[in-house]
C-alpha cells in the first residue's frame, strides 16, 4: 500500500532521535502541547511508556515465546514504538503498524524510509483499530503481541483485541490515560466505562490499576481467555498493563474468577481490607474505630498479584543492554514494583499520615521500613508513589509507631 505524501515537504519537518530510531515530526507539532489536535500525535514525555513496551516485549520474547514475533501496533502515531522495536533488533516476523489518522500514516511511511526499514515485514494501514482487529481475527496465524495506546480509555478496543490475539501465551499491552476516571475523581464515569466503583484515596493509583486489570480480565473471560498480569506499570499519568493470555474454561474459572474482589475503606480511621465478595449491606461497621457511617467500598477489582517476578527480573537485566534513556529511573521503578509482590493491597503516604497525626518529624522511608520489619511485620516501597510504603501492620499500630518515632 502506498500513501500519498502530498503535503510532506521536507522543510515542514524537524528531525528527532528517540532510542535508536530517527523520527520526522511536523514542525508545528514539535512546539505545541501534546493533544489530539496535533497533525500527528507525539508526546516526548511518554518516552517512558515506549521504553517499558520495548523492554516488556523483548522480555516476553525471551521468556514465554522464543520464536519470531507477530506484533500489532494499532495506534502508532508517528510509528515511534514500532520503529524502536525494529531498530532494537527485536525478533520480528511481521508488524502491523496502523493509525486511524491518514496524516499519521503518511508520516510513518516517511519515518520507515528514514530508518532504512525494508517493507517486507511491515503491514502499514489506515484503519479503525477495531476493524483491524476484526480482520486479523480471521487469519490463520494470530498475532503474539497486541499494543493498544489510545487517547484516554482503551475500553472499546479490548473485546476485539482479545478476539484477535493468540489465545495461549499472547502478550496484551494496554495503556489507559484516563486516570481521573480510574483514580476516583470521576467515579460515575468509572462505573460507566469500567463497570467498577473507584476510590479517591491516597492509594487510588493502585486501586485504579486494579480496576483496569479487572476490566481487561473480564473482557478476556467472555472471549474464553484468561490473563496473568506480568507487569502493571504506573508513571506520568498513565497505566500500562502487560498481561499474558491463556485459554481453558476450567483454568479461567479457577484462576480468574477468584482474582476479583472488593476493597473496604473506613473514611474515618483509614482502616482498609479486601473481601472476595460484596454482599448487600455488608460489612457495615469498621472493626477498628466502630464507625458505621463512613465505610466505603470500591470494586470489583483485581485482588491477586499484578506483576510476575520472573518478568520483572528479565526487564531489569534487559534495561542494562537495550537503548533506553531512563535507565536509572527504570531500575528504581522496577525494583519498587518487585517489592510490591506478596504485599497487601494499598499503601500509606507517610507525609500525609504524619501531617494527619500532627507530627513534625517525617522519618526516612527506608529507615521506617526497617523498623516495621524489626517489629515483625512486612513492609516495602511501592512504584505507585515514592512517598508511600506498603505494610501488613494495622493502621492503628502503624500510627502508634510513627508517634513513638517522633517521641
Ligand atoms: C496517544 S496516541 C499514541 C501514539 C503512539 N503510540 C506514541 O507512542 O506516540 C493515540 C493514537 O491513536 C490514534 N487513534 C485514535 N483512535 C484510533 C482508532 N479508533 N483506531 C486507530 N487509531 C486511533 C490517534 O490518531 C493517535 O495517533
Amino acid at each position: 500500500m502506498r500513501f500519498e505524501n502530498t503535503h510532506l515537504k521536507r522543510n515542514n519537518f524537524i528531525l528527532k532521535q528517540e532510542g535508536l530510531a530517527k523520527l520526522y515530526l511536523h514542525k508545528n507539532d514539535s512546539v505545541s502541547i501534546p493533544s489530539k489536535s496535533m497533525n500527528v500525535f507525539y508526546n516526548e514525555k511518554m518516552e517512558i511508556n515506549r521504553d517499558i513496551s520495548i523492554l516488556a516485549i523483548k522480555a516476553y520474547n525471551n521468556i514465554f515465546y522464543q520464536e519470531p514475533l507477530e506484533i500489532v501496533d494499532c495506534m502508532s502515531g508517528t510509528g515511534v514504538t514500532s520503529l524502536r522495536l525494529l531498530k532494537n533488533s527485536i525478533n520480528i516476523e511481521k508488524i502491523y503498524i496502523n493509525d486511524i489518522n491518514p496524516v499519521a500514516v503518511n508520516l510513518i511511511e516517511k519515518n520507515l524510509e528514514l530508518n532504512d526499514i525494508a517493507s517486507n515485514r511491515i503491514a502499514l494501514s489506515n484503519k479503525d483499530a477495531n476493524l483491524l482487529f476484526t480482520e486479523i481475527s480471521q487469519k490463520n496465524r494470530l498475532p503474539d503481541v497486541i499494543s493498544i495506546d489510545p487517547f484516554g480509555t482503551p475500553n472499546i478496543y479490548v473485546d476485539s483485541a482479545f478476539k484477535a490475539i493468540k489465545k495461549n501465551d499472547g502478550l496484551m499491552c494496554i495503556t489507559a490515560t484516563d486516570t481521573a476516571v480510574l483514580f476516583g475523581v470521576r467515579p460515575k464515569a468509572c462505573i460507566r466505562k469500567y463497570m467498577s466503583k473507584p476510590i479517591h484515596s491516597e492509594y487510588c493509583k493502585e486501586v485504579g490499576a486494579r480496576i483496569l486489570l479487572y476490566f481487561i480480565s473480564r473482557i478476556a473471560n467472555i472471549n474464553n481467555s484468561g490473563i496473568t498480569p506480568l507487569l502493571t506499570f504506573y508513571s506520568n499519568h498513565f497505566i500500562r498493563v502487560f498481561a499474558l493470555t491463556y485459554r481453558g474454561k476450567t483454568r479461567i474459572q479457577e484462576n480468574s474468577l477468584n482474582s476479583y474482589g472488593y476493597l473496604i475503606h473506613c473514611k474515618k480511621c483509614g482502616y482498609r481490607t479486601i473481601i472476595s465478595e460484596y454482599r448487600l449491606g455488608n460489612p457495615h461497621v469498621c472493626p477498628l474505630c466502630l464507625n458505621n457511617d463512613d465505610l466505603y467500598y470500591s470494586g470489583p477489582l483485581w485482588i491477586k498479584e499484578i506483576h510476575q517476578k520472573l518478568f520483572l527480573d528479565e526487564i531489569t537485566r534487559l534495561n542494562e543492554q537495550l537503548a533506553i534513556k531512563n535507565k536509572k529511573r527504570f531500575d528504581k521503578l522496577i525494583n519498587y514494583a518487585l517489592q510490591e509482590i506478596n504485599m497487601p493491597i494499598s499503601y500509606y503516604n507517610i507525609h500525609k499520615l504524619c501531617q494527619q497525626l500532627k507530627l513534625s518529624y517525617i522519618p526516612k522511608l527506608d529507615n521506617l521500613i526497617n523498623l516495621i520489619k524489626e517489629n515483625g511485620y512486612r513492609a516495602s516501597r511501592t512504584h505507585f508513589d515514592f512517598l508511600s510504603i506498603k505494610t501488613n501492620m494495622r493502621i492503628d499500630d502503624f500510627k502508634s509507631l510513627l508517634s513513638q518515632i517522633e517521641k
